[in-house]
């Protein structure tokens, strides 16, 4: 992946203009769209935000149109456009793949002879749809997690590792990225792979593959590592940083209906079917698989770091959204600092692809500054606001000082939905499209489940915190804006912070400053003045099953009705229609010995 500097020359830039670059990602799952001008990232966004279908791998053409729009450009100001993924790159590996399989090997399945022939006709599609005219590149997956990871960072140079199920063949990569320039130093390839082992048990324990494995790692504490040993039999990791996994176990690659052997089943023990109970072994099956990831993840960047000698790592790929094992690189790995790109999944390749072919096909300079959060997505005028909300019929007023008083409702108990500025990438909310709760409330966990989330009962709600206070609260060595690192809670605040603290004593922090969001982190600041507790209790702001909410409408849809007592949106307060008046609101706010035994009398706590 060597800088190729003569293709600037073979594809002149305008020089009046910034130079557009498109990223796309799709097919697989979590398509997006991503525009960069002159390297700098105008709009990102999934689009499963835009289809309201969690996770859809769809051509993304609400993202697409979205971006276009952000830039204020047509499609013939677009010069480049960037494919995360090279279809025919690999064939002949799988092939060879499936005759080293026979006779267990069946034929390749409908769905992935339809994904192969979706991403080869992208670009006629493409074209097609918005009668683009201009060059389209194929970027290879890993190289796009590359550079999605790296160029964001703001680092001079750094250690590269991306580890997902796999790319055209890769599963692992190795890299050193300095300036503008990746250099691939080793790569694993497909079927061994730590997100495959990670999916395919994700599979098992009856969750849906490629949606579930946080689900499985919020329920790995529950559990005891019993069968570590047998982890580390079915994958190791050799000294060199090669995966070896004993495809025995497994059945994913060859597109079977389940994704594990009889042979993993007499080792483990029964599958759990979706929906069914959560037996023991179930339970210490998680806990044995996610202490093998951590223990994987660990090995691999200490020898990502005797590869490279250098102090900063950047990871990417879908397993890098393993927030615990993040968490423990961190504390334990030999990396002085770590960037985890927000978007490390898929979604992320649209702008890796776009990044890629800027700085490493073009050869265009990297822009210096680190990416501050990814606020990248769509972003709504008070007027449209107030629009959706008149439309709604919901009872809704202006308030100047919108911020303190959602911080008084919060102190008192009251469960608020924050919707403020660009709707933020990447699989978690960042405090722009938000349900913020009370963590000092040992109950708000299961509140907020009964009334909104209706999520597993085990799986824990995150903290946000303001910067300034991290350290007083978790063992974290550095701050965790983009809430991918698990921490432990400090054990003389957890009686502070019951809600947001894991049965194991840790917590996937999300560390707030005023140059990153200055509005959420005003939030926390009148929070903490008013209740001496720095944190709130921060979840998506969404319906069970669907996406982060979009737009001012979603955000009605999502609140109207729900067990959400409030919606600050813009700088508009918004209640149930059967709700607490405002007035009354703000006077029980105001005295909060009397809100907190109003509280108990409407039950809430
Ligand atoms: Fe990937």
């Amino acid at each position: 992946m060597r800088r190729k500097g003569s293709f600037a020359i073979l594809l002149p830039v305008k020089p009046n203009r910034p130079l557009h670059i498109l990223g796309i990602s799709c097919y697989m799952h979590d398509a997006a769209a991503c525009l960069i001008a002159d390297g700098r990232v105008v709009a990102f966004a999934e689009e499963e935000r835009f289809r309201r279908e969690k996770h859809t791998g769809a051509f993304p053409e609400g993202a697409i149109r979205y971006c276009l729009e952000a830039g204020g450009i047509p499609i013939e100001s677009v010069d480049h456009v960037g494919f995360y993924w090279v279809p025919w790159r690999g064939v002949l590996h799988r092939i060879v793949q499936s005759f080293h399989d026979f006779p267990r090997n069946c034929a390749p399945s409908a769905h992935r002879i339809r994904i192969f022939r979706d991403m080869i006709g992208v670009a006629r599609l493409f074209r097609k749809r918005f009668g683009y005219r201009g060059a389209f590149h194929f970027v290879p997956h890993h190289h796009a997690h590359l550079a999605s990871a790296f160029y964001p960072s703001g680092f001079p140079e750094a250690a590269l590792l991306v580890i997902d199920a796999n790319g055209e063949i890769a599963t692992t990569t190795f890299a050193r990225g300095e300036g503008t320039r990746i250099d691939v130093l080793r790569t694993v390839k497909y079927p061994h792979s730590l997100g495959i082992l990670y999916l395919c048990v994700t599979e098992y324990l009856g969750f849906r593959e490629s949606h579930g494995e946080g689900i499985v790692m919020g329920l790995a504490p529950y559990g005891r590592p019993r069968f570590l040993e047998d982890f580390r039999e079915i994958l190791h990791v050799t000294p060199k940083g090669e995966l070896r996994l004993d495809i025995s176990y497994f059945d994913a690659h060859l597109s079977k209906k389940h994704y594990v052997t009889e042979k993993f089943i007499r080792r483990f023990g029964p599958r759990r079917m979706p929906g069914g109970k959560i037996e023991p072994h179930h339970k210490d099956v998680a806990a044995s698989l996610q202490a093998h990831t951590e223990e994987v993840g660990l090995s691999l960047v200490r020898v990502l770091h005797r590869l490279t000698g250098l102090s900063r790592l950047c990871m990417a790929g879908g397993v890098a959204l393993n927030s615990v094992m993040n968490g423990r690189i961190a504390r334990e790995g030999p990396f002085e600092e770590i960037y985890v790109q927000p978007a490390a999944n898929d979604a992320g390749t649209a702008l890796g692809a776009a990044l890629y072919l800027h700085t490493v096909k073009l050869g265009h300079p990297r822009p210096p500054e680190p990416v501050s959060p990814p606020f990248w997505g769509p972003g709504f005028s008070e007027e449209e606001i107030e629009r959706a909300l008149r439309a709604s019929g919901l009872p809704h007023e202006r308030l100047p000082d919108l911020t303190e008083h959602a911080a008084r409702s919060l102190a008192a108990g009251k469960i608020v939905a924050w919707f403020q500025g660009r709707m933020e990438a990447g699989p978690r909310a960042l405090g722009n499209r938000s349900i913020l709760a009370d963590p000092r409330d040992p109950r708000m966990k299961e509140i907020l489940n009964a009334r909104i989330k209706k999520r597993e009962a085990f799986r824990p709600f995150a903290p946000a915190i303001l910067e300034a206070y991290l350290h007083d609260y978790f063992e974290a060595p550095a701050p965790s804006p983009y809430m991918l690192q698990v921490f432990p809670v400090r054990p003389e605040k957890r009686h502070l912070i019951p809600a947001v603290v894991h049965i194991d004593g840790t917590a996937r922090v999300q560390s707030v400053n005023p140059r990153q969001n200055p509005r959420f982190h005003d939030l926390l600041s009148a929070f903490h003045r008013l209740t001496g507790v720095p944190v709130l209790l921060n979840t998506s702001f969404n319906r069970k099953g669907e996406p982060i909410v979009c737009t001012p409408e979603d955000a009605v849809r999502a609140f109207e009705g729900s067990g959400i007592d409030l919606l600050a949106i813009g700088d508009f307060l918004v209640r149930q229609r059967s709700g607490t008046g405002l007035g009354e609101l703000r006077d029980q706010a105001s005295h909060p010995s009397r809100s907190s035994s109003r509280r108990e009398r409407e039950g809430v706590t």
